[in-house]
């Protein structure tokens, strides 16, 4: 059966023992190692079949079983999106009859729609009152993609997300390639990197590299980590926990230039991900002959070091930054 060696090799790739894996999910050890034989796949079949009956996805399922404190957060939809960005849209072209429209039908109908025009208004409401300046749809809506972010990273406390629901969360985020090379900042000696978000547990930051700039080795301590490329290559390496402790790799902001010239573990893509658990150690370098640009999303304690400054406003809706760090870092 698929299954049977399915659980077990996705066990193995997450890098859990079938007892880690037992006392992450409260059940015993047993239950696993019964799953692994084949226990599991009749109900999952079962599930699959209730799927198809109720007319609705495994997902749907999930979100009904879930917290009931996590069930009362406005989820923003790609359909939501689509009518806020319409709405922004008639407002940047100074329709406010067509805008009102929209305002009026989420009003009565919809209140997740009503709360994400809400949100959208504080950011809008600036550039109302200051008409000189065009409206810019697209930030818009990655800062609400953002706040959607913010909003369910803030149902669990930072040190309880598991890696996988990390993962789970992370994927969907869409923010759009236009924004982020936008924001991406270059340095002729080092990479530079560009907060776009921080608050705690999340910051999100974009880093602008020339070819040949490269990060030293550096963990994040409790903190997760997820990479993706927006553009170029990444050249990529990472160590376990216990190789991280036995080479004393440093914390975050530590690093010092590597000298490493080993072949990367791999290279990661435009449009691909990489997720870095808890304790993990990794480095990151630009092998190419193009510019390189990646997205980063940090989840967990604030960092330690001082470079970490917000602009120390306390809005909660108007989440960006720009400051641009200098790195310590030089050529390699
Ligand atoms: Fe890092």
């Amino acid at each position: 059966m698929k299954d049977v060696n399915l659980i077990a090799t996705l066990r193995e790739r997450a890098g859990l023992t079938q007892s880690e894996l037992a006392s992450q999910l409260d059940v015993s050890e047993n239950t696993i190692a019964n799953w692994e034989k084949g226990s599991a796949s009749k109900w999952i079949r079962q599930l699959h079949k209730l799927c198809s009956l109720l007319h609705c996805s495994l997902d749907d399922l999930l979100v009904a079983g879930e917290d009931k404190d996590e069930r009362k957060i406005s989820l923003l939809t790609p359909r939501i999106l689509e009518i806020v960005q319409k709405r922004c849209y008639s407002l940047s072209k100074q329709d406010r009859k067509a805008a009102a429209k929209i305002a009026s039908y989420a009003t009565f109908y919809d209140p997740d729609l009503r709360y994400w025009l809400e949100q959208a208004d504080h950011i809008i409401g600036p550039w109302s009152s200051q008409s000189t300046e065009e409206l810019d749809c697209e930030d818009v809506a990655n800062t609400l993609m953002l706040q959607n972010l913010l909003n369910q990273l803030s149902c669990v406390p930072p040190d309880d997300i598991t890696f996988c629901r990390f993962q789970k969360l992370l994927e969907p985020v869409g923010l759009t390639n236009n924004y982020l090379e936008r924001s991406a900042v270059f340095g002729s000696n080092c990479y530079q990197r560009k907060h776009i978000l921080q608050t705690h547990p999340l910051a999100v930051y974009v880093i602008g590299w020339k070819p040949g700039q490269i990060a030293g080795m550096h963990h994040h301590g409790n903190a997760l980590d997820a990479i993706q490329v927006v553009k170029g290559e990444m050249a990529y390496w990472m160590l376990t926990p216990e190789e991280s402790e036995r080479q004393n790799v440093p914390f975050e902001g530590g690093e010092v230039a590597a000298r490493d010239k080993s072949e990367p573990h791999t290279i990661v893509k435009a449009g691909e991900w990489v997720f870095v658990d808890r304790c993990h150690a990794h480095q990151i370098a630009n092998r190419s002959n193009e510019d390189l640009i990646t997205l980063h999303f940090r989840v967990g304690p604030p960092p330690k070091d001082n470079n970490w400054t917000s602009s120390g406003k306390e809005e909660q809706h108007l989440l960006r930054w720009t400051q641009v760090d200098e790195c310590i870092l030089t050529l390699a």
